[in-house]
């Protein structure tokens, strides 16, 4: 249809997603944006609660977000990728010579925890309460990447995610931990409310993202074997 191919030749797309997805939405949208070079992109980056609040207020035409069953709301979610949560000391820290850490011996530690509305922070939560546990907040911190920071500074440990530990982040001083129940296997989805039709162009990224899945499992396995390999 006519109509269709003009959405794609001038259209606007506008994506929001939750924090780790940033080490990957630029790289799809910028392949995309060389399929459409008409078209006109925004990116919003931001924590899994402040995303739901953006879907329920209609903001963006599609989001990028964990557990979407949970959202609060009914939506159309597609499977994306994986978003492997694992627990990460600096590589100098003495539980990186163990294997299969008790979450009981992590609960020892000094934790650094990201901010209230982050679905990580809540992951890392749940796992401690499902065992009568807490973590023991040393500091909390806004960003992904102010906790590397921290773990680097001696801070303490964290949980992120697989994503955010690629190799474009380097120094080397982070190791992954052998901790009971981890990684924590969570997805990436592609969301939006249901009963509000995509625009052409927000379908057809869609299904150009998904098609995506295979290149990002294979960053993530890259950065998976360096940081065991780091451990050993
Ligand atoms: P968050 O989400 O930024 O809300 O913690 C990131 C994630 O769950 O991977």
């Amino acid at each position: 249809k006519l109509a269709d191919l003009k959405g794609l030749k001038s259209g606007r797309l506008r994506l929001a997603v939750i924090t780790t997805a940033k080490y990957f939405a630029p790289e799809i949208l910028g392949a995309f944006c060389e399929k459409f070079p008409g078209i006109e992109v925004s990116l919003k980056i931001t924590n899994r609660d402040r995303i739901i609040e953006r879907m329920a207020a209609h903001e963006d035409d599609l989001y990028i977000f964990g557990e979407p069953k949970s959202a609060g709301m009914d939506v159309e979610a597609t499977y994306l990728a994986p978003n492997p949560l694992v627990i990460v000391a600096r590589n100098d820290h003495p539980l990186t010579q163990e294997r299969r850490i008790p979450l009981e011996r992590l609960a020892e530690e000094n934790f650094l925890l990201r901010e209230t509305g982050s679905g990580i922070r809540d992951s890392l939560v749940r796992r401690f309460q499902e065992k009568g546990l807490r973590p023991r907040v040393r500091m909390e911190l806004g960003s992904n990447e102010a906790i590397k920071h921290a773990i680097v500074a001696g801070l303490g440990i964290s949980a992120l995610s697989l994503h955010s530990l690629n190799l474009d982040w380097g120094g080397g001083r982070l190791a992954m931990l052998d901790v009971e129940g981890f990684p924590v296997d969570r997805a990436w989805y592609l969301v939006h409310p249901k009963g509000r039709e995509l625009s052409t162009l927000a379908r057809t990224f869609l299904a150009f993202a998904i098609e995506q899945e295979p290149e990002i499992r294979a960053t993530l396995n890259t950065t998976y074997q360096t940081l065991r390999a780091d451990n050993q």
